[in-house]
């Protein structure tokens, strides 16, 4: 498992990977960080990240990078969404877990997981551009879509994300008839209550 592991993050030592697993703590997140094995669908150099679709993020975080090609799973970072309204945007200790070791193996890796570093250094937070987002009146509860759709339900709002170098909107969320249209089909509530208070 550690030597997989240790091909992956290239040149990283059998004694960095110890640490990287003894500094995570908990066992689940040890397994977390097991189960980034390599996938034969390695993600794209990409030189030119102004051609992107999607907000531009101060860190250049690639989904396709850890949740493609390290196969990380989506409840790694987003924790909480499927006990929770809100999924929840993973804290920078989530990141050193691994990135006080990883310290990226192109150049423009290197430079984008400075970023993280120095924010971590700084204790500042990184404020990520939002993607989706509802209006005020309305109200979405990840747990249920979860708990009744599946852990993998994620595609059918947000597209294929582990495929993104950087996240775009699939669908337009912040529209009633892209609510009410899957509630139709799948005879759950349309109460306007039950979305609007
Ligand atoms: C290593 C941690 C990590 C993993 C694993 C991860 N994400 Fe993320 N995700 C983030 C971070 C950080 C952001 C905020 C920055 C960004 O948008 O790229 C984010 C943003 C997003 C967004 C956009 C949120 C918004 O503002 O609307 C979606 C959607 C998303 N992730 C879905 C997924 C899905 C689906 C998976 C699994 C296939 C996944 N993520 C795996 C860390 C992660
Ligand atoms: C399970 C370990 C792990 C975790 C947790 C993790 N990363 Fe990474 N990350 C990696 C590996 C491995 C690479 C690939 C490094 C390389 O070979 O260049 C990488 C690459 C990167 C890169 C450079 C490539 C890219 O994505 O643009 C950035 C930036 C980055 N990570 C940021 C983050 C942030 C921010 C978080 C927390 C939200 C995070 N990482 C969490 C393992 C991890
Ligand atoms: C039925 C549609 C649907 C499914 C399924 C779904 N989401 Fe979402 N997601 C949304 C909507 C709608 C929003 C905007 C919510 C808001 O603004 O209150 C959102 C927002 C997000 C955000 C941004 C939250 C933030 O605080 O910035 C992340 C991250 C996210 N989803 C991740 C996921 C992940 C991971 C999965 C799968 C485990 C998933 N979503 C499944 C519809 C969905
Ligand atoms: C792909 C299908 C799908 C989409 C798209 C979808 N939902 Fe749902 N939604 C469901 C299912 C299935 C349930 C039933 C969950 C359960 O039985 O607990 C549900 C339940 C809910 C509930 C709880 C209902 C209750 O009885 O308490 C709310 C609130 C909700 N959805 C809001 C939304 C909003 C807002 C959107 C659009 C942003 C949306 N949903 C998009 C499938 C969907
Ligand atoms: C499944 C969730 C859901 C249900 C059920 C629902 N809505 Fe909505 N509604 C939304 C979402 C999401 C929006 C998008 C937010 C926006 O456009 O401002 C919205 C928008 C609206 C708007 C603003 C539209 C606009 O163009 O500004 C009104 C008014 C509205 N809904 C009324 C209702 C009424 C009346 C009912 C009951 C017959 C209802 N809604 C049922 C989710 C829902």
């Amino acid at each position: 498992m550690m030597r997989t592991l240790a091909f992956v993050l290239g040149g990283v030592g059998a004694a960095g990977l110890a640490a990287v697993l003894a500094i995570s703590g908990t066992p689940t997140q040890a397994q977390q960080q097991a189960k980034a094995t390599a996938d034969s669908t390695t993600a794209p150099a990409i030189v030119d990240t102004g051609s992107l679709k999607g907000p531009r993020q101060p860190i250049f975080f690639r989904h396709d990078i850890h949740a493609g090609q390290l196969k990380m799973q989506c409840q790694y970072c987003h924790y909480s969404v499927a006990v929770s309204t809100e999924p929840g945007i993973p804290s920078m200790q989530t990141c050193m877990g691994c990135h006080l070791v990883v310290s990226g193996s192109d150049s423009s890796a290197k430079t984008e997981i400075k970023k993280v570093r120095d924010a971590w250094n700084a204790k500042q937070p990184v404020e990520w551009v939002r993607v989706h987002f509802l209006a005020r009146h309305a109200h979405f509860p990840h747990q249920r879509h979860i708990k009744a759709l599946g852990p993998s339900a994620c595609t059918t709002c947000h597209g294929d994300v582990a495929r993104m170098p950087q996240v775009f909107k699939v669908n337009n969320v912040n529209n009633m008839g892209f609510c009410v249209t899957c509630h139709l089909e799948r005879n759950v509530s349309r109460d306007c209550s039950v979305c609007h208070y």
